[in-house]
């Protein structure tokens, strides 16, 4: 018999829920998003953000159920984001999630954000072990190596900033509105030329990033330009940060592919809705003959849809939450099958 899991995603700034059969099928997806009341402080405000959630999580279960005509008899469990993210966001979905879960005598499965990320893809098409994950969002940048289902193996991962934050924080300088990337994203795919920033490769068998040095790099010229009277294209600029961001996490994914062996190359997160990114990896993989494969746009950025894909899986293992169930912001990406 199939099984229907309700996702409640809260971590950030959408407030999400979502239906989602055998752990492979969209039931029904609802994201309600607050980035227009953020937009004008330039980035997430923790405290605005709680509030929203809490305005709009009851009416987004609401309209998830009712838009996939289901009762809550119909579910066999409620998946929720445990962490990372806001603490203050986290708990107004967990809260949700466990009134729910108690009022219908349905099990609570805790979810890990980056997991979701990566299960968007068994929204796709079905996992195929091993595998390697290149996660980039807006607080990680990480290759993960996954030998089965729940087994989640960090070869690689930013010391400084995540590459989404990065092309938040490159935006801010050529005075996009938040968040930057797809702006970024845009003016690079329109740029005939690029102003040519460094690639930061460390060291030479390493599978971790950097960013901060490129955006140092592109405040820097900016600065340079300002002093020097002149007006820098804002498109050049976008399109050569993005270059050396895009050069980097491909070539080190390829190389992580070609070392592990693996059967399939997924991108996952905010970032992997970037255009020069999903070509740059297509074409490299198609070269490599490697599977590749990328979750389309809105299932890239946060969504309940991919708490739900990664919640089936880890209900099938037995995974299980509880009434004592918290926030967990800095929580770490680790194995469900013990
Ligand atoms: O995964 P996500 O929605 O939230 C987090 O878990 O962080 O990622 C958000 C990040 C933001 O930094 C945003 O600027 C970036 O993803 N992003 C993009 C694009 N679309 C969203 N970055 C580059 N190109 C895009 N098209
Ligand atoms: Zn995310």
């Amino acid at each position: 018999m199939s099984k229907y899991i309700l996702a409640i995603e809260t971590s950030c700034d959408e407030t999400a829920a979502s239906i989602i059969k055998d752990g492979t099928e969209i039931i029904s997806n609802v994201v309600s998003s607050q980035i227009d009341s953020h937009k004008r402080f330039g980035g997430v405000v923790p405290e605005i953000a709680s509030r929203h959630h809490v305005e709009q999580m009851t009416i987004v279960i609401e309209e998830c159920l009712t838009q996939a005509g289901m009762e809550p008899a119909d579910l066999a469990a409620v998946a929720v984001t445990e962490g990372p993210g806001l603490v203050g966001a986290l708990l107004i979905g967990i809260n949700a999630a466990k009134a729910f879960a108690f009022a219908h005598g349905l099990p609570l499965v805790p979810v890990h954000h980056i997991a979701g990320h990566i299960y968007a893809n068994a929204l796709v098409q079905p996992m195929e072990f091993p595998l390697l994950a290149l996660v980039v969002s807006g607080g990680h940048t990480e290759l993960v190596y996954m030998k089965e289902h729940g087994s989640f193996e960090l070869i690689g991962e930013t010391r400084d900033d995540a590459a989404g934050e990065a092309y938040d924080k490159v935006a801010r300088v050529l005075n996009l509105p938040y968040p930057g990337g797809p702006h970024i994203d845009r003016l690079a795919y329109e740029a005939e030329e690029a102003v040519p920033f460094p690639r930061v490769w460390l060291e030479e068998d390493s599978y971790d990033f950097s960013f901060s040095g490129l955006k140092s790099a592109v405040i820097n010229y900016k600065h340079n330009m300002d002093q020097r009277g002149e007006e820098i294209i804002p498109a050049h600029v976008a399109k050569g940060f993005q270059d050396s961001v895009v050069e980097v996490l491909t070539a080190k994914t390829v190389r992580a592919a070609r070392e592990y062996g693996v059967k399939q190359v997924i991108a996952a997160g905010g970032v992997s809705a970037n255009k020069g990114l999903r070509n740059a990896l297509e074409s490299a993989f198609i070269e490599e003959d490697i599977p590749f494969f990328v979750p389309p746009l809105k299932l890239c950025t946060d969504n309940a849809a991919m708490i739900g894909a990664a919640g089936f899986f880890m209900y099938e293992a037995g995974v299980r939450g509880d009434m004592k169930m918290n926030g967990k912001p800095g929580m770490e990406l680790k194995t469900w099958i013990e």
